[in-house]
């Protein structure tokens, strides 16, 4: 999505900033660096074909229950789902590979799907680290397996009042279900071993003439100290993207308004609760061209990571649903066999990616590697989501 859909978050300035999780999970190069993930980096750079990706991102439902005007998966919504047995055999073929964390997410309400107990705890019984993006209805139906098998979970939340999240989160009854979302993440704050996230999409809606008509931007502070409260170990101000990912330009006031709001939520930052922002709110403050060139033909971070979907494995979250990203479909294959036919190379990111992609500077970065001499001492693993 970072995130859209994995879009890379920022640490901010502030008190007790020297974490490990700020210091190192965020950095994407960094992480390159890793004893069991230089290697793979290294033989992409080389030209080589992986025996699997290391990171999936896997979309088990194409069904949501909120109706989120702005969502970035809109037109991939609601196309069916991976089914049952399908996806349980998938978990186990993802368990013999070389994947080594899978992040459940979509296109859809990952939450949804009925077998997604069992997937989770297939994945985490075979030592695959686990996140999940979700909007958090259902959270309390699956507690046990995300309270204890789960690296990451981030909710989408948008807002911090039921009015504001019924505008740009609505249910499809008339009630905002802001506060069974709110309750969830207190219930998983409470029985949590990995982290839990609050995400905040900024979004306005304008009226022909370009005037505002609906904004969540005043509730940033408002909701940063409802994440604190509940016991979130962060808060994330992201910018929106349009439906081809490019990131949007604001007025200078409208920057304003939100960089206040994380001035002060700054000042409540201590060891257990931080305030990042995404690449694109980075980009978006500084007025910087929505337009990111790239001079390379082919993107080496397609190899590392894949998507996968109900309808067809994509080269990255970017091109989820673009038929000139799909490289192969689980349905009828083994995960094994979809990736030994997949040609990663599909895209030219100088061509098909001129948004600001997260992933850029990996990709500039393997690119270097086999011109340079092999690290004396790579990192001890430390995060695989890379
Ligand atoms: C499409 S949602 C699907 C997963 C889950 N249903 C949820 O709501 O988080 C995945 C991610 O996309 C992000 N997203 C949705 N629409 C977006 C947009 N227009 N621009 C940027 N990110 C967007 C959401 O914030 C969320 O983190
Ligand atoms: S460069 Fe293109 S293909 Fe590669 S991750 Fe970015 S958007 Fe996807």
């Amino acid at each position: 999505m970072p995130d859209r859909t994995s879009a890379q978050p920022v640490a901010q300035p502030g008190p007790a900033l020297g974490t490990l999780f700020v210091e190192r999970n965020l950095d994407l190069v960094g992480k390159l660096y890793q004893r069991s993930v230089y290697p793979s980096a290294f033989d992409v750079a080389s030209g080589k074909r992986l025996p699997s990706p290391l990171v999936v991102d896997l979309d088990p439902t194409t069904v949501c229950d909120l109706a989120c005007p702005e969502c970035i998966s809109s037109q991939v919504l609601h196309h069916g789902q991976i089914g049952k047995d399908r996806i349980v055999r998938l978990a186990y073929e993802l368990a013999e590979s070389d994947v080594r964390a899978v992040i459940l997410i979509g296109g859809g309400e990952p939450l949804l799907h009925r077998a997604i107990g069992e997937i989770i705890e297939v994945l985490h019984g075979a030592g695959i680290q686990l996140g999940l993006v979700t909007n958090g209805t259902q959270i309390h139906r699956h507690i046990d397996q995300l309270s204890t098998m789960l690296s990451w979970v981030r909710v989408s939340v948008d807002a911090g009042s039921a009015g504001t999240f019924q505008s740009f989160r609505p249910s499809r009854g008339k009630r905002s279900a802001f506060p069974q979302v709110i309750d969830n993440m207190r219930l998983l704050a409470s029985r949590k071993q990995g982290r839990l996230g609050y995400s905040f999409l900024l979004m306005q809606r304008f009226d022909e003439a370009g005037k505002v008509t609906a904004s969540n931007y005043n509730e940033v502070y408002q909701a940063g100290v409802l994440a604190r409260e509940i016991g979130c170990d962060y808060f994330e101000v992201k910018a929106m993207l349009d439906e081809d990912h490019y990131t949007v330009n604001q007025s200078a006031e409208d920057i304003e308004l939100v960089e206040t709001q994380v001035a002060r939520l700054r000042e409540l930052q201590d060891d257990s609760f931080h305030i990042l922002h995404s690449s694109n709110w980075q980009a978006v403050r500084r007025g910087s061209d929505p337009v990111q060139p790239k001079d390379y033909r082919t993107c080496a971070v397609t190899e590392l990571r894949t998507t996968i979907t109900p309808t067809g494995v994509f080269v990255c979250p970017y091109h989820r649903g673009n038929p000139k990203g799909r490289i192969g479909d689980i349905s009828q294959t083994t995960f094994a066999e979809m990736w030994s036919a997949a040609d990663t190379t599909v895209i030219d990111p100088s061509e098909d990616c001129r948004f600001v992609c997260a992933r850029h500077a990996s990709n500039q970065e393997i690119a270097l590697l086999p011109e340079r001499p092999a690290p004396d001492d790579l990192d001890d693993d430390f995060d695989p989501f890379i």
